[in-house]
């Protein structure tokens, strides 16, 4: 590129973002059918909704120790029991039939499959991730697998974890053991579930498993998984080349605090650091221009020549989870990366919006924009929605029934904003809703609950669909969003 289109470029992504701002809900996207067979779903993770953590020869992961490390989760909840879906999985089976959707996207524990993160498989550990599976086909639906969401197997966090390259090879041969004892019946996997959060909030902010703070570790685990990214693609087509593999990558618009030309640079840079560090290794097998310099990629990435090839992989299709957008403004004083030109800070978007009961922002707008924008980053591929969802406490009444609006509200506003995406030109062929049920929200344990179906987690894990779930049973019958 000359200089010139550089700079065309450059003002090209800037009018984008600040296009994006100024984007106009209104009355957008009601009633609209979405394209013909269009898929909609609900997902779940292993950790979140399992339990049985030592049944069958399962393997400790680190989100087992984090959980059992005092003050670590809210309540001081872990993941023993969960949902017990380990147990009760036909129950959840049930339900997705029930809320009218035609595929279950769920994770695989890799401490399941291999106890210590090495060595041969654990059969009891396949058969149970054999039988859910069919139990889905069985019931008409299709799987969405998703090969890591978050449990790594503790032994290998003890030889160095995700910032130890050695983990790549790992997770590719885990990934060879699942393909091929799953590969004929799963057509499509999601190799990883937000690289971008379970590194940082793992080895940054060490507000997750396993609970680091070391930010040139968290450098060097961002480019291990791009590595392991490309890996697992190619073990999985080479089980087969049929399935169709790509990722989960949670992604948020990117505004500038204010208009100045350094809070639009910041967000620019923030953008390629959040929503395209593990997207462009595996499209275009280098890192987003302009925040690497080309001169560190050695010593801050643990990068070996070559590596370029490894982590490249032409992604079938793209999973997006959104849930908000983020402000940001620039930061002269650094933000602590050590090395790489991310200057900016990020924080909740505009102070203006509604939130959730986690706190997150509600900005419906921001998911048609980041939609777009990440069609045109991978030049439309096929759009998966792996997850969006809102966090809302609301439980029974005094009938045992859950009537939560606020999510109801959540779910419309932001499925118009899909179907206006879709409308301007995403190619988005599913929606997951996140998620089927009530579940171990992480470092907040059991106090958010983000399901369309109650679980009560003291009563005998008795399940009940919420009012939400009621209406998009309706949505997903009639393939669009109706008023509630
Ligand atoms: C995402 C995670 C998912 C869930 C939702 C609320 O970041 O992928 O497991 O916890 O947030």
């Amino acid at each position: 590129m000359d200089r010139r289109q550089v700079i065309r470029s450059t003002l090209a992504s800037l009018v984008a973002a600040r296009t994006a701002i100024g984007g106009d809900a209104d009355g957008a996207g009601a009633g609209e059918p979405f394209p013909p067979g269009f898929l909609w779903g609900a997902a779940t993770a292993a950790y979140q909704v399992e339990g049985a953590w030592r049944q069958d020869g399962r393997g400790e992961s680190v989100w087992d120790r984090f959980a059992h490390t005092p003050g670590k989760i809210k309540n001081g909840d872990n993941g023993d029991v969960a949902c017990d879906s380990y147990h009760r999985f036909g129950d959840d089976i049930a339900l997705l039939r029930q809320l009218n959707l035609k595929s279950y996207r769920y994770s695989i524990a890799w401490p399941r499959i291999q106890p210590v993160g090495r060595g041969p498989a654990n059969a009891k550990g396949l058969d149970y991730y054999q039988r859910l599976t069919d139990a889905v086909l069985q019931a008409g639906m299709r799987p969405l697998a998703t090969l890591y969401h978050w449990d790594l197997p503790q032994p290998l966090e003890d030889a160095g974890g995700w910032p130890n390259r050695d983990t790549a090879e790992r997770f590719a041969d885990y990934a060879g053991i699942v393909a091929r004892a799953l590969g004929d019946r799963i057509g499509h996997w999601c190799i990883l579930n937000e690289p971008k959060t379970f590194t940082s909030a793992g080895y940054w902010q060490g507000t997750h498993a396993p609970g680091r703070t070391e930010p040139l570790a968290f450098l060097r685990a961002t480019h291990t998984v791009n590595l392991a990214q490309g890996s697992a693609f190619r073990v999985l087509k080479a089980a087969n080349p049929k399935l169709q593999a790509g990722s989960a990558f949670d992604v948020a618009p990117m505004f500038a605090a204010t208009a100045s030309y350094a809070d639009l640079a910041a967000a620019e840079r923030w953008h390629k650091f959040q929503n395209l560090w593990f997207v462009y290794p595996a499209l275009r097998g280098h890192y987003p221009e302009g925040v690497l310099p080309a001169d560190r990629q050695a010593d801050l990435l643990d990068w070996h020549a070559g590596d370029e090839k490894i982590m490249r992989a032409p992604l079938d299709f793209i999973g997006l989870n959104y849930y908000s957008p983020w402000l940001v403004s620039d930061a002269p004083q650094g933000n602590g990366i050590p090395g790489l030109n991310t200057r900016g800070q990020w924080a909740k978007a505009p102070g203006v919006t509604p939130k959730t009961d986690i706190g997150w922002d509600i900005y419906p707008s921001g998911f048609h924009d980041i939609v777009l924008r990440m069609a045109y980053e991978t030049g439309n591929l096929p759009i998966e929605i792996t997850e969006n969802g809102a966090a809302c406490n609301i439980g029974p009444d005094a009938r045992g029934a859950v009537h939560d609006a606020p999510r109801v509200a959540y779910l419309q506003s932001h499925l118009r904003e899909l179907a206006r995406a879709i409308r301007d030109g995403a190619p988005v062929r599913a929606y997951y809703c996140w998620s089927l049920m009530d579940n171990f929200e992480w470092a907040e344990g059991y106090s958010q609950r983000f399901g369309v179906v109650y679980v009560d987690f003291a009563h005998g894990q008795q399940r009940t669909i919420k009012d939400s779930g009621r209406w998009y049973a309706t949505v997903a019958a009639d393939n669009r969003v109706l008023p509630a």
